[in-house]
């Protein structure tokens, strides 16, 4: 096979691309079985790179921007490696007019991280996800799956730096 790299996992281990040819042997013969195929990749690096959606093109024969498509086209995949924490800011209607922009700045700001990038240190990674089901607390966060509401860049940032001391205090 021609895809030798090293790659890395979401928690930075470092992974050979060979190491997922026996999920690629047991999907490669099913047709529609994308997806699962993807889903089970994923759960064992934590996202889909570059790489790994060659060497899967290259193994299975399905096209890379078949694989491109459907990796970006659900939510549950993950192109970057994502951290520890998920901070998903809502950029629906009601959270946009509230004030979301100012929310993703002051986060990105806090983490020293863009939107779609994760922490140096694999604990955050930082996204714009659309109507959280949560519009009369506008603006809103989740954080896992914990909402935070009626937020102010201050208050977001202050959630950050909780979670950091309290990681701190654990170790
Ligand atoms: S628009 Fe943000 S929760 Fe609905």
């Amino acid at each position: 096979m021609a895809h030798q790299c090293r790659c890395e996992k979401s928690n930075g281990e470092e992974f050979n691309l060979s190491e997922i040819s026996d999920i690629i042997d047991r999907y490669k013969n099913y047709t529609g079985a994308t997806i699962p195929l993807l889903q089970e990749i994923q759960k064992r690096f934590g996202y889909l790179s570059e790489d790994v959606l060659d060497y899967i093109s290259e193994a299975t024969g399905i096209q890379l921007s078949q694989l491109y498509g459907v990796a970006t086209f659900y939510s549950q995949f993950s192109l970057i490696p994502v951290g520890k924490n998920v901070v998903s800011v809502c950029h629906g209607t009601a959270c946009h007019v509230s004030g979301a922009k100012k929310i993703t700045e002051a986060l990105a700001d806090e983490l020293g991280i863009e939107e779609d990038e994760t922490t140096h240190d694999r604990q955050f990674t930082l996204k714009s996800v659309a109507c959280l089901g949560a519009c009369s607390l506008a603006p809103v966060m989740r954080i896992n799956n914990e909402t935070y509401g009626r937020l102010t860049p201050k208050e977001a940032r202050e959630i950050i730096r909780n979670m950091r001391s309290k990681k701190k205090t654990l170790n």
